[in-house]
């Protein structure tokens, strides 16, 4: 693996949660790989799971990571090719992501959508830069439409639960996405990384819920049942992903914020005593109630904890590549 974007960087998909599960038990087990190499991780926006995991993973493989808040301690970066720079920004990435490139062995960075236009976002500009000017491996920490840690951890999670406590599921389980309402309108990068990564596992029924006018680009969900009935779409499902984003075709915005849409134990009762995920932070009480977060059907916890081993694995990937 050189570069980690999306679930198309990855070669076996099971090897891969494979790996991250041999981490989870042995967290050391690489302890020498990453010896005298050194990580960056830069945040053009908030972070609290995906920045300490990530610190934390690549610990455990001897890397030093150095974090760098881009957002709040760095110049004001350019992406745009040819930019006449008399505006706000300082540093072109075409400056700045070649000397990164000396400083670390791999470079992460975050960056969100703007959700002002569709077309810029679904670039991905930001990142790709970042991989054109680095010269080293580039991990997204969440870019403008894709969260692949997240995903990866996901995937691990539903693994991980049925080959343990609902390893009573017999044939494929049946995964539902649902849109969840908030209070401001939020990236499609979970919910669009999600649909990618399940498809690629092909182990699920995969119904994606949410209300019309909140599709998510086909490129991603396209295999999964899509309807606009939650409770018909939570009908027997054995897990429930909850969560929110904005409108993808009148691009960013809230239309709806029904609160119909949150996932109560009422909706739960529809379910095969599903277990519920979501990627957090969470607005509790208008995407999730608290007490499907407070009960033993929430994974939540226990999803935010894989973080570590889906990063681990990831890294480990790349170092092994660059030897
Ligand atoms: N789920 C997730 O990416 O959390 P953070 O925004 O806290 O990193």
């Amino acid at each position: 693996m050189n570069n980690f974007i999306s679930v198309d960087d990855v070669q076996n998909l099971d090897a891969l949660i494979k790996k991250a599960l041999m981490y989870k038990a042995n967290p050391f087990a690489d302890i020498l790989l990453g010896t005298n190499k050194r990580i960056g991780l830069l945040f053009l926006n908030p972070s609290m799971r995906t920045r300490l995991s990530t610190q934390i993973a690549a610990q455990n493989l001897g890397m030093e990571p150095i974090v760098f808040n881009v957002d709040k301690d760095g110049w004001a970066l350019e992406f745009e090719e040819e930019a006449i720079m008399s505006g706000n920004t300082v540093e072109h990435v075409k400056d700045a992501a070649p000397i990164m490139g000396k400083y670390f062995d791999i470079l992460c960075i975050r960056t969100f959508p703007s959700l002002k236009n569709k077309e810029d976002d679904y670039s991905e500009l930001y990142i790709k830069q970042f991989i054109k000017y680095a010269g080293i491996p580039v991990v997204s920490l969440e870019s403008a439409t894709l969260h692949p840690l997240q995903s990866l951890t996901d995937i691990i999670t539903i693994h991980e639960e049925l080959n343990g406590h609902r390893s009573s599921v017999i044939g494929h389980p049946k995964i539902v996405l649902t849109w969840a309402p908030h209070v401001k309108p939020l990236p499609q990068c979970v919910a669009n990384s999600f649909a990618q990564w399940v498809n690629a596992w092909g182990n699920a029924d995969f119904v994606i819920a949410h209300p019309e006018d909140y599709d998510l680009d086909e490129k991603f969900t396209k295999g999964a049942t899509i309807i606009h009935d939650q409770d018909e779409a939570l009908k027997n499902a054995d897990f429930v992903y909850v969560k929110n984003w904005s409108t993808y075709n009148d691009y960013g915005k809230i239309y709806c914020n029904d609160p119909e849409w949150m996932m109560t134990n009422e909706k739960l009762k529809l379910t095969n005593n599903a277990k519920v995920m979501h990627c957090l932070p969470v607005r509790r009480n208008v995407e999730l109630s608290d007490e499907v977060l407070d009960s033993a059907n929430s994974i939540v916890t226990q999803q935010a904890g894989n973080r570590v081993w889906a990063a681990q694995a990831v890294l480990s990937e790349i170092l092994r590549s660059g030897k």
